[in-house]
């Protein structure tokens, strides 16, 4: 659900999958194995972990349930069918040069998953970040915790800047940057806001 975007990780898949940089990095073991618990502005309990590669059918079935204004702030374009190639691409992550998390929710007791966030190393030491919440439940703080989890690992990682491409009524993706304490540098381009978030 967090894939690939037209602008940056935003929109073209395409771009994701030129993706290299960082590659005389070491490879970072632990976030392949993340998972940290927290809260809904509600009290209920969700998990932030590492996307596994078994997660492709739920990320797809995740999608599904997202609003066509949703999926047009996240890809810049309303899609819900991926191709194989694709939905292998949003799995299949490496933990170093492409990291993901996702959110998790028991719901009828069953894990569901009800966000997503990942980043791309663009180029040595930036990576481009890209997030996704289930309608039903933004607004409750899982994009900001998303968030916090990402910077850490990329703080852990070594990487000094993130980056996203934002649009600029994305009011709610624009709060979750501005309250991650990074400084945040931005740049306007028609529609679409450049956010740069120094971690270094
Ligand atoms: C952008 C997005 C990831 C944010 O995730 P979220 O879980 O809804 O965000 P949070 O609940 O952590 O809220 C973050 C802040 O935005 C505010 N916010 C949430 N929805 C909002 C809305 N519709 N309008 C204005 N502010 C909003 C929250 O109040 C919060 O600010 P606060 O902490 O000062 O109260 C999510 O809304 C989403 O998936 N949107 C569609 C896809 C998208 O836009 N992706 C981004 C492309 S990079």
């Amino acid at each position: 659900m967090d894939s690939a975007p037209a602008h940056g990780i935003g929109v073209s898949v395409d771009v994701i999958f030129e993706v290299c940089g960082g590659a005389n990095r070491r490879p970072v073991v632990g976030p392949a194995t993340y998972s940290k618990f927290e809260t809904l502005r509600d009290g209920r309990r969700f998990e932030i972990r590492a996307l596994r590669p078994e997660d492709g059918a739920d990320l797809v079935a995740a999608i599904k349930t997202v609003s066509k204004q949703s999926l047009f702030r996240r890809f810049f374009a309303v899609r819900r069918e991926f191709t194989d190639k694709e939905i292998a691409f949003f799995v299949k992550v490496d933990f170093v040069n492409h990291v993901a998390l996702v959110a998790v929710i028991e719901d009828d007791g069953r894990p569901t998953i009800i966000g997503g966030g990942r980043y791309v190393v663009v180029k040595a030491g930036v990576a481009e970040l890209a997030f996704a919440v289930v309608d039903a439940y933004q607004g409750q703080g899982v994009g900001a915790a998303l968030m916090r989890h990402l910077t850490a690992i990329a703080r852990d990682a070594g990487l000094q800047k993130l980056s996203a491409e934002v649009l600029a009524e994305n009011t709610a993706m624009l709060k979750v940057f501005a309250n991650s304490g990074l400084p945040m540098t931005t740049s306007r381009e028609a529609d679409v806001v450049h956010v740069a978030l120094r971690l270094a």
